[in-house]
């Protein structure tokens, strides 16, 4: 099975210190990645750069076999990668179903003309209430998003994400911030993602990406350390000296 996503040796550097150093990373459809590192690791950075939200130093992203360094952020969504953000970043005066309007709308190319006008169509409506309601936001949808907790909120942004019909989907920290009582809500969102989808998220707690993940990246210092199974993280030495120590240590993992 060919990658849909692969990254050959990105780089990229701010006044000197080496934040993405020669990174590589492929991905397959249905792939569940999760991508872990220390804090300042430049897992954000990473997909920044992926995603064309920044321009790498040298190195080059390809979706589907074509190559796209030097297509727009917006290019790259139109061809199936869309992320979420690290801190929320939605309209707080819009409501959940003008968010997933504005991006079914988009992904169809109909921006502009048509927004505005959503709510009278049918096939746009339909839509974003079979997306609201898989998320469990059905019956908030026409709240505005700073009526709604923090949690929702970062419901909505999967929602958002997946209107637009990704191939590729990058998270990044999506549980974070959430009450550890709506987190349940997150990973179950996460666990519902379609099965062909390729999903690569970053988290810091354990005990989600363990559950999440069938393959882990680790980050240190700008470089890939690893990159394999779970089973296998928690054993590797340099893992376990960056980032895992006392998770690695704990007696919950076997
Ligand atoms: N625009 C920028 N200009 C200069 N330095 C930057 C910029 N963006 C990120 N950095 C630096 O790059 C490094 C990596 O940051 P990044 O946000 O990618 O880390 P991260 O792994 O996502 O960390 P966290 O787990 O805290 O979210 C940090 O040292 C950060 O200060
Ligand atoms: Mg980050």
């Amino acid at each position: 099975m060919s990658a849909v996503f692969e990254v050959a040796n990105l780089k990229k550097s701010f006044g000197g210190l080496a934040v993405t150093s020669d990174v590589s990373i492929s991905m397959h459809p249905g792939d569940r990645v999760a991508l872990i590192g220390p804090n300042g690791a430049g897992k954000t950075t990473f997909v920044n750069l992926v995603t064309g939200n920044l321009a790498p130093d040298s190195g080059d992203v390809r979706l589907g076999g074509e190559t796209v360094t030097r297509v727009d952020a917006a290019g790259r969504v139109k061809r199936g990668l869309v992320r979420s953000f690290q801190v929320t970043r939605l309209f707080h005066d819009m409501t959940p179903a003008e968010h997933v309007a504005l991006a079914i709308l988009q992904r169809d190319g109909r921006t502009g003309r048509m927004f505005g006008n959503f709510l009278s169509m049918p096939g746009v409506m339909d839509e974003v209430t079979g997306m609201l309601h898989t998320l469990g936001l059905e019956r908030l949808m026409h709240r505005k998003v700073n009526e709604i907790a923090y949690g929702q909120q970062r419901l909505l942004e999967i929602a958002v994400a997946m209107a637009l019909k990704p191939k590729v989907l990058l998270l990044d920290e999506p549980a974070a911030g959430v009450p550890q009582s709506d987190t349940g809500r997150i990973e179950q969102a996460l666990a519902d993602l379609p099965a062909d989808l390729a999903v690569l998220m970053i988290e810091h707690d354990m005990d989600l990406v363990f559950r999440f993940a069938k393959r882990v990246i680790v980050l240190a210092a700008g470089a890939i350390i690893f990159d394999g199974s779970p089973a296998d993280v928690t054993k590797d030495a340099r893992v376990r000296e960056a980032y895992l120590g006392s998770y690695a240590n704990a007696s919950h993992v076997a």
